[in-house]
């Protein structure tokens, strides 16, 4: 008998944690790519996001294929014998973080994620809190021991990133590449971007630090409200 061809998957949750618009990018960027995409959001998620945003719920779930509820334990996902690459929860809460850490799997999205590590799957949580105590930091070393990559939403201005789409974009891309998904909007240092201060024709501004080289600055971000072009578009 001929084995059925399972479809790449990946699992995305979506938390509480600040930033629910790198949830709305990840989904976006995932779209026109050929992967199967499970999506579970908690109630925390759903808040921050209207409380952050103007998007809507049913916006992340419209780009994805199958949508679950975090509190259906029983769903596929919920399962080693389905399939994934793996699962990438975006943002992600200290307190999934610390759900994770310990094993404690009530909801949804601490099951699959249990689920993914005991399967020796890609686990990528992009964890935002600052500043971090020891628990945090212990929590994240007991995930990354176990086996899952921590990948906090750290913004890398040597893209120069023009609007905070561009910001999150890069990081959102950065974590789909720990699967080997190439969303083709990540400007490659040595590839895209060159090494060498010319990229993308800006010029260092050419103010000199006292005992250096310039200082480059971004002469072309927007100087419209970041949070208006972004948002309300
Ligand atoms: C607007 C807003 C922003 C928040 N930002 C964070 C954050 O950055 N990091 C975090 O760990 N929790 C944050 N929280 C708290 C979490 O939402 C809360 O701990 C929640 O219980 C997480 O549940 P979940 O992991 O099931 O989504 C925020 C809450 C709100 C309402």
């Amino acid at each position: 008998m001929m084995a059925a061809k399972t479809p790449a998957r990946l699992v995305v949750a979506v938390t509480g944690a600040s930033g629910s618009f790198y949830a709305y990018r990840t989904l976006q960027l995932l779209s026109p790519l050929e992967i199967e995409v499970h999506l579970v959001m908690s109630s925390a998620a759903r808040r921050t996001l209207v409380t952050e945003t103007d998007l809507r719920a049913e916006q992340l779930e419209e780009a994805a294929d199958v949508v679950h509820s975090a509190s259906d334990i029983g769903a596929s996902i919920a399962s080693g014998s389905f399939r994934t690459l793996g699962m990438m929860v975006v943002p992600c809460s200290i307190k999934t973080l610390s759900e994770i850490a310990n094993g404690i799997t009530g909801s949804l999205i601490s099951r699959a994620a249990d689920v993914v590590l005991k399967e020796r799957r890609r686990l990528v949580l992009m964890v935002r809190e600052t500043p971090l105590h020891a628990g945090h930091l212990r929590s994240m070393s007991s995930v990354t021991e176990m086996g899952g990559i921590i990948c906090p939403p750290v913004p890398a201005m040597y893209a120069r990133p023009r609007d905070i789409t561009e910001i999150v974009d890069h990081s959102v891309s950065r974590a789909l590449d720990l699967f080997g998904l190439d969303t083709g909007s990540l400007r490659r240092w040595g590839e895209d971007l060159d090494t060498l201060p010319s990229s993308r024709s800006r010029k260092p501004v050419g103010e000199q630090s006292p005992d250096g080289p310039p200082v480059r600055v971004p002469r072309d971000m927007p100087s419209t409200n970041l949070w208006e072009a972004t948002y309300r578009q």
